[in-house]
């Protein structure tokens, strides 16, 4: 096996390192950030790190680099509170890349790709218009990593929109029935299929070192 020590790491080539330390934790979400400015210019950006924060309530969180250069959908969110997380799928993976260059903020990645906004009720932050699951998203609060400065946002859901075949009876989203995409490192994208589902796991009775052996006590 390939192996790399701490200081191995902190020395190797920049672009090396982001790819290596991106991918090294596994598949990531996939999602676009709409936003828009309080002068009413939208946003919509390519985002990996969001991740379910708890349930009740719902809150769902992601990380955002250091703001020593301007982020727009950070500066959107502080400014307006709102905004919309919509999952990348197979269609618009091009696209969605896309999004991560780094325009002005008074260009909308909206007119610079065919990813097309949608408004719902109640929101100025623009959902991606035929993302499988759209979720409108409000600010709550933020932490900065002191260790890099990078911020933790973390907000709260206010609805949440799927389309219809993905739904399953007991509220599991089937996110390969939408060909929904999840990121390897910071440029590959998959599309997974057919999740594999377990049921609830309660501990075992017989501890594995015993199991061979009869008339064991249980643990
Ligand atoms: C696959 C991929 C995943 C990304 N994930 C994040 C992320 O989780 N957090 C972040 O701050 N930037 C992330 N970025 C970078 C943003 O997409 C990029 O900084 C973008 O320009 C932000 O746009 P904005 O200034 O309009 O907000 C990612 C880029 C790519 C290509």
């Amino acid at each position: 096996m390939k192996h790399f020590s701490q200081n191995e790491i902190a020395q190797l080539e920049h672009l090396y390192k982001i790819n290596l330390i991106n991918s090294c934790s596994g598949f990531k979400s996939a999602n676009l950030i709409g936003s828009k400015s309080m002068d009413g210019i939208s946003n919509v950006a390519v985002f990996s790190s969001v991740t379910h924060f708890g349930s009740s309530p719902a809150i769902l969180g992601f990380l955002m680099r250091p703001t020593s250069v301007p982020r727009n959908t950070y500066s959107n969110i502080r400014e307006t509170g709102s905004y919309t997380i919509n999952h990348i799928h197979s269609e618009i993976i091009e696209d969605a890349h896309h999004t991560s260059a780094k325009y002005d903020k008074k260009i909308s990645e909206f007119d610079m790709t065919k990813l097309r906004e949608e408004y719902k009720e109640h929101y100025d932050a623009p959902f991606v218009k035929g993302a499988p699951v759209q979720i409108g998203m409000r600010y709550l609060e933020e932490y900065k990593i002191r260790a890099n400065g990078t911020i933790m946002l973390i907000g709260e859901v206010m609805d949440i929109f799927i389309k219809d075949d993905l739904l399953r009876p007991d509220g599991f989203v089937d996110l390969s029935k939408g060909n929904v995409a999840a990121i390897n490192g910071l440029d590959g994208y998959v599309v997974p299929d057919l999740p594999k589902r377990m049921p609830y796991q309660r501990p075992k009775k017989i501890h594995k070192r015993y199991k061979n052996f009869e008339n064991m006590d249980l643990i």
